[in-house]
């Protein structure tokens, strides 16, 4: 069988095969995919610097199944799934909140959250990936004494309907979690106090923005868009310890393991631009209605841009990593991921983890964009 970009997301090593997709096709058109795939770092840079190409198809700006519903709501004004100015300037206000939180604050805030579930003596992985990460970010927002957990389950209901693929249930769950949500974060726009929510207001406030609406939405979206994303860059960081990666001694070292694992085996493989403009590159033009399928994880491993790359290097000089976007939707939550990330793996170390218990070839979530793998 022929693999595709997005079968190899879940192989057990799928870097050979983009190796040779950036080497010998880095901008084509896959007939089987009916999209073209950028694959190397000059692809993957000019398809996410261009304004041409955009994040949602013209024709179906929200997905048609939650289309009225709550979860239509929140999925129509958020950064990630919109383009033009009201986008950017959204965007400005969600890269000012997310810059204010303490990275010590928020490695405390998951170092606790993951003390509380290894309590137990298990290592429940699923808790670990998923749980923590949204109930930290949801703690951020303010949410307490349970909520945090309930945010953290609704959230997980919320995000099966953004890949493309999503069935009718999936659907009706996230359209039933969306509602919840905006109520458990709605009284968090009274602007005060603390948080990520308080900071968000303020900042609209000092931008005269005028509607709370894509204000709640992009809160939402502050949980969805850590949900998977963290749980892979979790998982994939304990995977290279159980490969030898050297174990970090101190948080400067976990986070520096964390870093290169983002680089190494992304979380975030590949993310999608559709064309309303045309857009050229090199000899070959995308007309509009055509679709883009951008492979992070392969330009990541561009020996152009990022030399030894299938080497996990800790020490690694200005490495060039595309795990995280680039051009106007680059992710504004770098900082918070790799801060919740390295804190999981700092206290699971602490708490006498041995990374040789991982199964050798675990089997991977079957999702189009994230690599996450069953632990
Ligand atoms: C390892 C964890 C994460 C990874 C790998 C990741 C990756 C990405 C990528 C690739 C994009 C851009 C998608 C595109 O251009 O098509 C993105 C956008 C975004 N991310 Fe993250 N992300 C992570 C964690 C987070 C966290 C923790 C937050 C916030 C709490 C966050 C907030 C956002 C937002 C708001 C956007 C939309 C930005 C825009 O469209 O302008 N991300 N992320």
């Amino acid at each position: 069988m022929t693999t595709t970009p997005l079968q190899a997301v879940g192989l057990p090593d799928p870097y050979p095969y983009y190796a040779d997709l950036a080497a010998e096709r880095p901008f084509a058109h896959d007939e089987t995919l009916g999209a073209w795939v950028a694959a190397d770092a000059a692809a993957v840079r000019a398809v996410l610097g261009t304004p041409s190409l955009r994040v949602r198809p013209a024709a179906e700006p929200v997905p048609a199944g939650i289309v009225g519903t709550a979860a239509g709501e929140v999925f129509g004004e958020l950064v990630r799934m919109t383009d033009g100015p009201l986008q950017r300037r959204l965007k400005a206000l969600v890269v000012q909140a997310l810059a204010r939180p303490d990275r010590d604050r928020v490695a405390g805030l998951a170092a606790a959250s993951t003390r509380a579930v290894l309590a137990g003596g298990e290592v429940p992985y699923q808790e670990l990936m998923f749980g923590v990460p949204a109930r930290t970010v949801a703690a951020l927002m303010g949410l307490t004494d349970g909520a945090d957990a309930e945010a953290a389950r609704l959230i997980g209901d919320f995000v099966q309907c953004i890949p493309a693929g999503a069935d009718e249930e999936q659907y009706k769950a996230a359209a039933v979690a969306a509602a919840s949500l905006k109520d458990l974060l709605g009284p968090g726009l009274d602007g005060r106090g603390e948080g990520l929510l308080a900071e968000l207001v303020r900042a609209a406030r000092a931008d005269s923005w005028p509607d709370t609406a894509p204000l709640l939405a992009n809160a939402v979206g502050f949980l969805s868009q850590t949900y998977d994303a963290t749980a892979g860059l979790i998982g994939n960081t304990l995977l290279a310890l159980s490969r030898g990666a050297a174990r970090p001694g101190d948080p400067k070292a976990a986070d520096a393991l964390v870093r290169e694992v983002v680089r190494h085996d992304a979380p975030i493989q590949n993310t999608r631009r559709f064309a309303a403009e045309a857009f050229t590159h090199g000899d070959h033009v995308v007309e509009p209605g055509g679709q883009v399928l951008v492979v992070l994880a392969a330009a990541n491993r561009d020996p152009s841009v990022n030399p030894d790359p299938h080497t996990l290097l800790l020490d690694r000089v200005n490495p060039v990593v595309f795990t995280f976007g680039a051009g106007a939707h680059r992710c504004p939550g770098e900082d918070l991921a790799t801060a919740i990330s390295g804190a999981v793996v700092g206290e699971l170390l602490a708490a006498g983890w041995n990374p040789a218990t991982l199964p050798e070839s675990p089997r991977y979530r079957p999702l189009a964009n994230a690599r996450i793998p069953h632990l």
